[in-house]
């Protein structure tokens, strides 16, 4: 695809093109697992409004939202999303499609109208994270709460060894996709993500590590 949009191109380079979102299908229960449905039932279930409101910011192919709206068939589901192959792919009957490069503020949903909002590895995709983060401030309900997951800083060994890459075995060019990947995947420690959470003036009220150490779940209010 021909783009001029620096974050598209980004974007491209990063999820290595339209193949990506097929991607992010298969490995949807991978992110959307037990756990994840633990915290969601403990921290969000009991302060959804009837019908819940809830966003997913870098919905990708809005897998997660498939899954809410099969537990809350009445709810009011938003996905934000800015590469066209991920918008392509959202089911526009699912819910409002709002197309938006999270690196800018005014998402166009209203303040403080959400109940919820969700934001799975987003952040490391963004070249800032807080424009994101305060959007997600601004369109939460007093009392709203957000679930963040991301990739978390790993050494560089650990992180070779989860991604099963042979570095004696590669080219230069996959060598040089591989490193791009790392520091891309390993932007924010644990105390990072928990710091500039609480710069944006939310409460963190809970935080885990997920997967050998390199993801990380985030609860806000
Ligand atoms: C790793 S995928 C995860 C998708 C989805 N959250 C999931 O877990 O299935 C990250 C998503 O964030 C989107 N994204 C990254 N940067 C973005 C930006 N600047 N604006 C809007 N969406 C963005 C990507 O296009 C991609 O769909």
């Amino acid at each position: 695809m021909m783009t001029d949009n620096a974050t598209i191109t980004m974007l491209e380079k990063h999820h290595g093109g339209a193949a990506f979102t097929q991607v992010m299908r298969d490995t949807a229960l991978g992110r959307f697992d037990q756990g994840f449905w633990a915290t969601w039932r403990q921290w969000i279930e009991p302060i959804l409004s009837q019908p819940p409101v809830i966003a997913d910011f870098g919905c990708g192919p809005a897998m997660l939202l498939h899954l809410l709206r099969e537990k809350y068939p009445d709810a009011k589901l938003f996905g934000v999303e800015f590469a066209p192959y991920m918008i392509e792919a959202v089911d526009k009957n699912l819910c409002e499609l709002v197309v938006h490069d999270l690196h800018q503020s005014q998402v166009a949903i209203a303040d403080h109208s959400l109940d919820a909002v969700i934001s799975v590895h987003v952040l490391h995709e963004l070249n800032q994270p807080l424009s994101n983060l305060r959007e997600i401030r601004r369109c939460l309900k007093p009392g709203g709460r957000a679930i963040v997951m991301d990739w978390i800083r790993a050494p560089l060994a650990d992180y070779l060894a989860a991604q099963q890459h042979d570095i004696n075995s590669l080219n230069d060019n996959k060598l040089a996709d591989v490193f791009t990947h790392f520091m891309e995947h390993n932007r924010y420690t644990q105390e990072d993500m928990t710091w500039l959470l609480e710069q944006i003036g939310f409460q963190v009220l809970y935080e885990e590590i997920l997967q050998g150490e390199r993801f990380g779940r985030w609860v806000v209010e």
